[in-house]
């Protein structure tokens, strides 16, 4: 937000008009972004180089970005991933750091996702991914189950919300094992709902549950987006849950900090309660 309190909201249209110009000076480009009321009056400048800019300008280019279909560009070893660059450095340092015994991720896709945190896990030297899709297609089984960190994953078929395959998780990953759960299947608010309910049990003290693609909620005014993603995301599922779960869940900014991210508040942290 800026310091006039600009977001991205406003920058999606209705309140205001957003022009930059660039300029230069002393051998610098002067980059500034002004912002004007709907009836041309200037509300803000914001220079590009400030910490307020810079948040405009990742803000911009997420719209950018998802309007290109950016996040259906990168592999990770050799296996596609549908994931910003960003967010996939961001979940190497939660790996990294939490050294779970179980990474329970729902939304397989192509594989890309359970391949990188199988990879991060081979590397700490432990660990298994569990992987669920409600539809795991034959190419993309074959590829995962021919990859060199096939060793770390086990794929479940069947709906992440669906008893049979919470009864299938819980007999892997046995009380006391450390889990660290990660949801991206299907995005629609009723669904993440759902899901953080049921996969919340698997997580323990200090450790967390990476809700993704709260994006939705804005990409609702993308060019191709849905207005009726405005409501139906999984950020409202998230800011329900950290709100009624009265401090036990807090969302955790450190891994948001480079602003340019599909999950926005979507590192969520299980905080003691007994101190
Ligand atoms: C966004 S993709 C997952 C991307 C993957 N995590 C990655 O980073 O490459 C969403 C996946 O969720 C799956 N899906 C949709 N509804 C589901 C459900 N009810 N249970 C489990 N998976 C589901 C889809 O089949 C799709 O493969």
């Amino acid at each position: 937000m800026t310091k006039a309190g600009i977001t991205l909201a406003d920058i999606a249209g209705n309140h205001c008009e957003f022009h930059y110009y660039a300029r230069k000076k002393d051998n610098h480009l002067k980059i500034a972004l002004t912002v004007k009321s709907e009836d041309g009056n200037l509300i803000e400048e914001v220079d590009l180089y400030s910490a307020e800019g810079y948040k405009v300008a990742a803000d911009l280019w997420l719209r950018a970005s998802c309007h290109q279909r950016v996040m259906y560009e990168p592999t990770w070893m050799g296996i596609p991933i549908i994931q910003y660059p960003t967010d996939m450095v961001m979940m190497q340092e939660l790996i990294w750091k939490i050294r779970p015994d179980y990474i329970i991720e729902t939304g397989v896709a192509h594989g890309g996702s359970c391949v990188l945190h199988a990879s991060i896990l081979e590397l700490i030297g432990k660990g298994q991914v569990i992987g669920i899709d409600v539809e795991i297609r034959k190419y993309n089984e074959t590829a995962i189950k021919n990859h060199p960190m096939a060793k770390r994953i086990h794929l479940i078929e069947g709906s992440s919300i669906d008893p049979e395959v919470i009864k299938q998780v819980r007999h892997i990953a046995r009380p006391g094992a450390k889990c660290l759960v990660v949801l991206d299947s299907n995005h629609s608010y009723q669904h993440v709902k759902k899901e953080i309910e049921l996969y919340q049990q698997f997580v323990g003290i200090d450790c967390y549950m990476v809700v993704m693609d709260g994006a939705q909620e804005w990409a609702a005014t993308l060019p191709n987006g849905k207005p009726e993603w405005a409501e139906d995301n999984p950020l409202r599922a998230i800011r329900e849950f950290v709100t009624a779960s009265e401090g036990e869940w807090v969302v955790d900014e450190h891994y948001s900090r480079m602003k340019i991210t599909s999950s926005p508040m979507g590192f969520l942290k299980r905080r003691d309660m007994s101190i």
